[in-house]
């Protein structure tokens, strides 16, 4: 009996030890840390102080022609934050809500970054002509074509 219970533990601390090093786990982890930090830093940042400006009358239309390159110098490197492996059901749904659509629709993955990286440019493009109302209207389309267009089929629900 005793010599049994010594086993189970042997083989939890070997069960639990494999699982934390697993490397293909491991590297998933990163990965997805790496993705979130990207879209917080680099994406989301720059965007809000486009919405700033359009909401608040914040900062100068040359920032928001700034920002728009920011977003667009960085947005064809998506794609490559999304290695397979690293969906929602590979990872728990609190860690990640990259869903697995991405994956069996990459192309339409490749086709919401182009979007992205397309009504960016027109956004930085409109920003150097420093009309306030052309601005807003064309963050408006940035947000609905290239960040919804790509979260409301990509990105699931937020679990807390
Ligand atoms: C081509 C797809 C794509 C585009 C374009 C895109 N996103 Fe995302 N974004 C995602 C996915 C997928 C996630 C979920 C990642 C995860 O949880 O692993 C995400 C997550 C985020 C997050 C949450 C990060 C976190 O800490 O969990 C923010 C904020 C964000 N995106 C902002 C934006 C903004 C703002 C834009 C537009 C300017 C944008 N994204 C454009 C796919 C995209």
């Amino acid at each position: 009996m005793r010599k049994l219970t010594y086993m189970t533990v042997a083989v939890l601390i070997l069960a639990v030890g494999s699982l934390a090093s697993d490397p293909a786990a491991a590297d998933g982890m990163a990965t997805i840390d790496k993705r979130k930090a990207f879209m917080k830093t680099d994406i989301l940042k720059p965007f809000l102080v486009i919405k700033k400006f359009v909401k608040d009358g914040a900062g100068t239309a040359s920032d928001v022609a700034a920002s728009a390159r920011k977003i667009n110098a960085v947005a064809g490197q998506i794609p490559a934050l999304f290695p397979k492996g690293t969906s929602r059901g590979e990872f728990d749904e609190k860690v990640t809500r990259a869903l697995p659509k991405i994956w069996e629709d990459w192309k339409g993955f490749e086709t919401a970054t182009a979007a992205l990286v397309t009504e960016s440019a027109a956004l930085a493009k409109i920003a150097d002509g420093g009309d306030s109302a052309a601005i807003g209207a064309q963050f408006g389309k940035m947000g609905k074509l290239g960040c919804g267009g790509c979260h409301k089929p990509f990105r699931g629900a937020k679990v807390k």
